[in-house]
């Protein structure tokens, strides 16, 4: 099978939005990444989702074209993702590939919609560095070079931004003025880690190592693929370039309201994934077990008709034990996934000692929290010590997974 038959179109990827990794050489590092491989000469795959773009779609192949054969020749490749455009936009682009051999067109007839055209574009892309365009040229192509250039100076993502030196939009009304900013002041409330990293989270114009998004499935809402990246990927640096937003000569634009309702739902689904819900239920569910062997042990050790050691010494001994037992099932199954990227006895003891140091805090944290409850706002002492049992749990996991793992897992 090759590019230049004209009818050839690339498969449609379904199922899940996960990016697989790409066969890379075996001596191959992540820069090399970058670099041309025997294997593999794409370094750089840049998806142009369209829909109604008949008139643009010649023009920006060709000038992409032109930029990339100057900077990266035969190490890219376009791939145009077309909804089966009623204006035939997806013909068109067919019929530039016998001409254009670094082009390659999927057209799609059952899902819709620009994020996920971008991101089955990535799974159909063989570069190690993917990107996003749109096609009617409101995005100058030429910006491309400068995010090209920041990608080879190590960024892991590099975005066209309109918020930075050399931004701006052309003749925007008020109105999309200040609903653009309105929608950027929403997203850093609701979600301040991912909309708080750029100047400019709409941009629907980046480039990004595939690294960063490998095996997390992402699930975007609407338009605003960017903050799923930054959201769900594992981003360390990025890099901003000024770019000004252009009118559309050709064509209109399919923004809606329904993509502003849709960005809202967006936000809202990834602040409900990226706040660890169902790690902080395992969390919980295995303090129980912690609250069991503490009681079990307490009664073997201290107990008249067991050992009958001093109190003091048999809760000791009981809440370390308990927190051996509670740091074994987190380190294997709450916090697993991360645990296992770590792996090895020496980072393994590390995370114990943390965990040890952060329970013996929490430990502190619960007896003070028991005394003002019960002492100073004179609640029932069993109410308090579930108060603060239920606080310092909070205390516990939230710490742990930052400082124990997560820390661990930056290294
Ligand atoms: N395949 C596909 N399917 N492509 C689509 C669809 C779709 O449902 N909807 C839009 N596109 C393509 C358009 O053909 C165009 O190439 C690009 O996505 C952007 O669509 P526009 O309708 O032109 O959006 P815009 O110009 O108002 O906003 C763009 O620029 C903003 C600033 O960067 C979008 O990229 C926004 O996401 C971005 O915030
Ligand atoms: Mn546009």
């Amino acid at each position: 099978m090759s590019f230049s038959q004209p009818d050839f179109f690339l498969p449609v990827p379904s199922g899940s939005l996960q990016i697989s990794p790409v066969a890379l050489a075996p001596e191959a590092t992540i820069d090399a990444a970058v670099e041309p491989s025997p294997h593999n000469p794409i370094r750089f795959s840049l998806v142009i989702p369209t829909y109604n773009e008949g008139k643009n779609v010649q023009k920006i192949v060709q000038q992409l074209t032109q930029l990339l054969d100057s900077r990266i020749p035969g190490a890219y490749e376009l791939i145009v993702v077309d909804d089966n455009s009623p204006d035939g936009t997806w013909k068109l682009a067919q019929a530039m590939m016998p001409e254009y051999p670094q082009l390659r067109v999927m057209r799609r007839v059952e899902e819709r919609g620009l994020s996920t055209a971008v991101i089955r574009g990535w799974q159909a892309a063989q570069g190690e560095v993917l990107g996003v365009i749109d096609a009617d040229l409101q995005h100058p192509p030429e910006v491309l070079l400068q995010l090209w250039n920041e990608i080879e100076r190590g960024a892991d993502l590099a975005v066209a931004s309109r918020h930075v030196e050399g931004g701006g939009v052309s003749e925007w009304s008020i109105i999309r003025r200040f609903l653009s900013r309105g929608a950027q002041t929403l997203g850093l409330i609701i979600l301040p880690e991912v909309i708080g990293r750029i100047s400019d989270p709409m941009s629907g114009y980046f480039l990004v190592r595939r690294s960063c998004i490998v095996g997390r499935t992402l699930s975007p809402v609407g338009y605003k693929i960017l903050i799923e990246v930054i959201g769900r990927g594992q981003v360390r640096w990025i890099a901003e370039a000024g770019y000004v937003f252009q009118e559309r000569l050709e064509g209109e634009s399919k923004v809606t309201w329904k993509q502003y309702i849709e960005y809202l739902q967006h936000l809202i689904k990834l602040r409900l994934s990226l706040w660890p819900i169902a790690r902080l239920f395992r969390f919980g569910a295995v303090g129980l077990t912690g609250v069991f062997v503490d009681m079990i042990l307490l009664y073997l050790l201290s107990d008249p008709s067991t050992l009958g050691l001093p109190l003091t010494r048999s809760k000791i001994i009981a809440s370390e034990v308990a927190i051996l037992n509670n740091f074994l099932w987190n380190d294997m199954w709450t916090f697993g996934d991360i645990a296992r990227r770590q792996p090895g006895k020496r980072q393994r003891l590390k995370r114990f000692l943390k965990f040890n140091i952060v329970c013996l805090g929490g430990l502190i944290l619960n007896v003070l929290l028991l005394n003002v409850f019960f002492n100073i706002f004179g609640i029932n002492r069993y109410v308090a010590n579930l108060l603060a049992i239920a606080i310092v749990t909070l205390w516990n996991f939230w710490v742990n997974l930052k400082l124990s793992w997560r820390v661990t897992d930056v290294e």
